[in-house]
């Protein structure tokens, strides 16, 4: 396990529990979904991947190490780990979009040459090539987020942490977002993901973690973790648009897809067509 948690419980300085006894696993080569609803604990969580928090109880480990919080360690610790956080406005601060992307790399004592290389080449992938001059300030919701994606994209981070990361993007944005994520993970990246967005979910993620006031409720392939309706709905989330279809279709008009039901238009489109033939 790339990243492992063991028992962690989090607790703010106000007294307020944001983490109870959490488990949580992602494997090395594989995209990890957190799902949960406002206020569940998915960013406090997030923020222990790379030692920004430390647990009050329960231990961190990353790549088999535990988290040591001495500063010398957590340099290391998150030269591996990148986290892109939820608000872009937290992560964005340098003068133009170039010197922010620029910033991690420079950090890391890559020569010059390879610094705009890989600022090109982020800005590219994310589609924000054009806007290096601009100041961060002055983007669009949908444009900050991109570029904090590049700044962290630009350290070629072992394993990548987003938190929300479609959030405000426009649906073409989001896809884009989603299928470079994808690609990077082709490539060998672990990618951790928390999101809202139960629709793409089952097209990406190898396992799904399901967190509700601070505990993991739930976890397993995406067909196992939708298929359990019940802990789904009270978690205060949703099938995807497409389960759910299938989901009225069988209750209300006792046409069956069979279960599971399909998470994706292609499955389900497959399954429609295999009736048909029938
Ligand atoms: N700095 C803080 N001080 C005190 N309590 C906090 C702080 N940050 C978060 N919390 C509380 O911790 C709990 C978990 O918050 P967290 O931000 O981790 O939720 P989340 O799952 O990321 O929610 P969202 O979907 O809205 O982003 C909430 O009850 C929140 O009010
Ligand atoms: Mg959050």
């Amino acid at each position: 396990m790339i990243i492992e948690t063991d028992k962690i419980v989090y607790e703010y300085p106000d007294g307020t529990k944001a983490l109870e006894n959490v488990n949580f696993h992602a494997e090395e080569g594989k995209i990890v979904a957190l799902l949960g609803p406002n206020g569940a604990g998915k960013s406090t969580l997030f923020l222990h991947f790379n030692g920004i928090l430390e647990p009050t109880s329960g231990t961190v480990k990353i790549d088999g190490e535990p988290v040591n919080y001495k500063k010398k360690d957590l340099m290391k610790v998150r030269q591996k780990v990148g986290i892109v956080f939820q608000n872009p406005d937290d992560q964005l601060f340098a003068p133009t979009v170039m010197e922010d992307v620029a910033f991690g790399p420079m950090n890391l004592g890559l020569s010059k040459e390879e610094v705009d290389l890989r600022v090109k080449e982020s800005l590219e992938k994310v589609g924000m090539a054009g806007f290096e001059k601009k100041p961060p300030h002055h983007l669009s919701g949908g444009q900050k987020k991109r570029v904090a994606i590049a700044g962290i994209l630009a350290m070629n981070p072992k394993i990548m942490v987003l938190d929300e990361p479609t959030s405000g993007l426009d649906p073409k944005g989001a896809s884009h977002i989603l299928q470079l994520l994808y690609q990077l993970n082709k490539e060998g990246m672990t990618i951790v993901i928390s999101t809202h967005d139960v629709d793409l979910v089952p097209l990406y993620a190898d396992s799904v973690y399901i967190i509700s006031k601070g505990k993991i409720i739930k976890e397993g392939s995406p067909q196992e973790v939708f298929g359990d309706v019940e802990t789904i709905r009270k978690a205060d989330l949703r099938l995807p648009r497409i389960a759910h279809l299938m989901e009225i279709l069988q209750k209300e008009d006792e046409v069956s897809f069979g279960k599971p039901y399909p998470l994706t238009i292609g499955e389900a489109r497959r399954r429609i067509l295999k009736e048909i033939e029938h």
